[in-house]
């Protein structure tokens, strides 16, 4: 193959380099394109062709349903790691020593507390408010009461603020759903491991002992990890566009939290169980929504159903739904909304306009099953989602930072009106 494109505009042959990846993925670098065409750009809207930065952190093929973060397959690491382990080796870039896995944790709890003002700001709040728009605002506030800034050049500072983060972002998710349901807030302990911890700052009530459950533990664990990166989606790439006009890592954090919120991304999760809610009030017929979901006059789409990347099978949704039978059988939930979820996915992966599209089940309909099942309120479950993708916004800030990328600046093809005269207002 040649390492050359060659494009021709107006007759004019122009040569750019092509870039191939380690997993053989090409790429033509156009990064002279505008300067030796005289100005000519590129438009992709929704980026579906475009590769914003070259990266060493996950590797998926849409096609053939694999993910793999430095190498590792989601599959193994689901089976054999736990979420901190997962989370040191997105952040830097090999599986910790147990030597370093311990360091890490105990580093990560020695921030796990807030400044008690932080409760000022969550108590102004009403209860209303979407759990994701406080977690977005908590993370920014955070900048008020810790170093606003990194610097970058120093490892000490870059790993004291990522240790920071890691300790204080499952308390404000724990806060978050506390404060909305009246429960005090309080702080987890430090004897238990990461995950157990935030179940038990989500749960404990105040008048009884929190008993683990191994299984839920589990299961939020590996819902921790299936979701810990997924390369360049929609807010790891406002985090790092964000970032790389060096604002620092909680307010980059906070940008992502926004844009993980839409319903077309990490807000899927909570749409599913809305819209599974929504058919049970109309009467549970779940041919009717197949059919309102094919009808391309009507808006409804199936949601938890086809990913932009993924053509195959998400292989997150193939763990997560062992995952997700594991917990209902040892909940002994019986619901008639995961009924209906099953019903709709037996009937998608049947029909012939959902097979044809290659829309499969994504992993965010499973997690909305499993979170209903373990307690934790709808609205909550995006939070869930920041929580797990909070490593993998951090390795891409460091990364993108560490790799000096310039300030994200995508360009435009303006359609607007030409030049015109302005109008006094008399005459408008
Ligand atoms: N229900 C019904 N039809 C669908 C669905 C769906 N969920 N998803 C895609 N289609 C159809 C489209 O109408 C289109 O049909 P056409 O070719 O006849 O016009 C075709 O499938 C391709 O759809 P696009 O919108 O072009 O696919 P794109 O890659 O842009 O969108 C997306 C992917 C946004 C995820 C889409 O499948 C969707 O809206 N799904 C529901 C929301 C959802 O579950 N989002 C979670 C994504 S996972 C995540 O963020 C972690």
């Amino acid at each position: 193959m040649s390492d050359k494109a060659t494009l021709e505009i107006n007759g004019q042959k122009h040569e750019f380099p092509l870039v191939t990846g380690t997993e053989n993925e090409v790429a033509i670098n156009i990064k002279t394109l505008r300067g030796v065409t005289g100005g000519v750009t590129t438009i992709d809207p929704g980026y579906k062709n475009t590769g914003s930065c070259e990266s060493a952190i996950t590797f998926l093929d849409g096609e053939k349903g694999i993910l793999r973060y430095r190498g590792y397959s989601i599959e193994e690491l689901a089976e054999k790691a736990d979420f901190l382990e997962v989370a040191y080796l997105l952040i830097f870039g090999e599986l910790p020593t147990s030597e370093k896995l311990e360091q890490f944790h105990s580093d990560i709890k020695k921030h796990a507390v807030v400044d008690d003002d932080v409760k000022k700001i969550l108590d102004a709040f009403p209860k209303a408010a979407h759990p994701m728009g406080v977690l977005a605002s908590l993370t920014s506030a955070l900048t008020a009461f810790n170093p606003t800034s990194v610097n970058v050049d120093s490892e000490e500072e870059m790993y004291n603020a990522i240790v920071r983060i890691l300790g204080k972002f499952p308390i404000l998710v724990a806060w978050t759903m506390r404060k909305k349901h009246g429960m005090p807030l309080d702080y987890g302990s430090s004897s238990l491991g990461y995950v157990e911890n935030i179940l038990q700052m989500m749960f404990k009530r105040p008048d009884e002992d929190y008993v683990q459950n191994p299984i839920l533990v589990n299961a939020l664990d590996k819902l921790l990890i299936l979701h810990a990166d997924h390369e360049q989606n929609c807010s790891t790439s406002t985090v790092r566009i964000v970032g790389s006009s060096h604002a620092g890592l909680f307010a980059s954090l906070s940008s992502g939290i926004s844009a993980l919120w839409g319903p077309l991304h990490g807000g899927a999760n909570q749409a599913v169980l809305e819209m599974l809610e929504g058919i049970k009030e109309d009467g549970g017929d779940t041919k009717k929504y197949m059919a309102k979901a094919k009808d391309k006059s009507d808006p409804f789409r199936l949601m938890g159903f086809g990913h932009r990347v993924y053509k195959n099978f998400d292989p997150r949704a193939k763990i997560i739904k062992v995952a997700a039978d594991e917990v209902l059988a040892d909940l002994g939930v019986e619901d008639p909304i995961l009924d209906i979820a099953k019903g709709l996915e037996k009937e998608a992966l049947e029909d012939s306009y959902f097979v044809d599209r290659k829309l499969y089940p994504n992993v965010d309909f499973y997690s909305g099953i499993i979170y209903r099942a373990m307690g934790i309120p709808t609205e909550m479950f995006t939070v869930m989602f920041a929580l797990g993708r909070l490593p993998g916004w951090i390795s891409q800030w460091r990364e993108m930072r560490l790799r000096k990328e310039p300030i994200g600046r995508p360009r435009q093809i303006y359609i607007g009106e030409t030049h015109r005269p302005f109008k006094d207002i008399n005459n408008r």
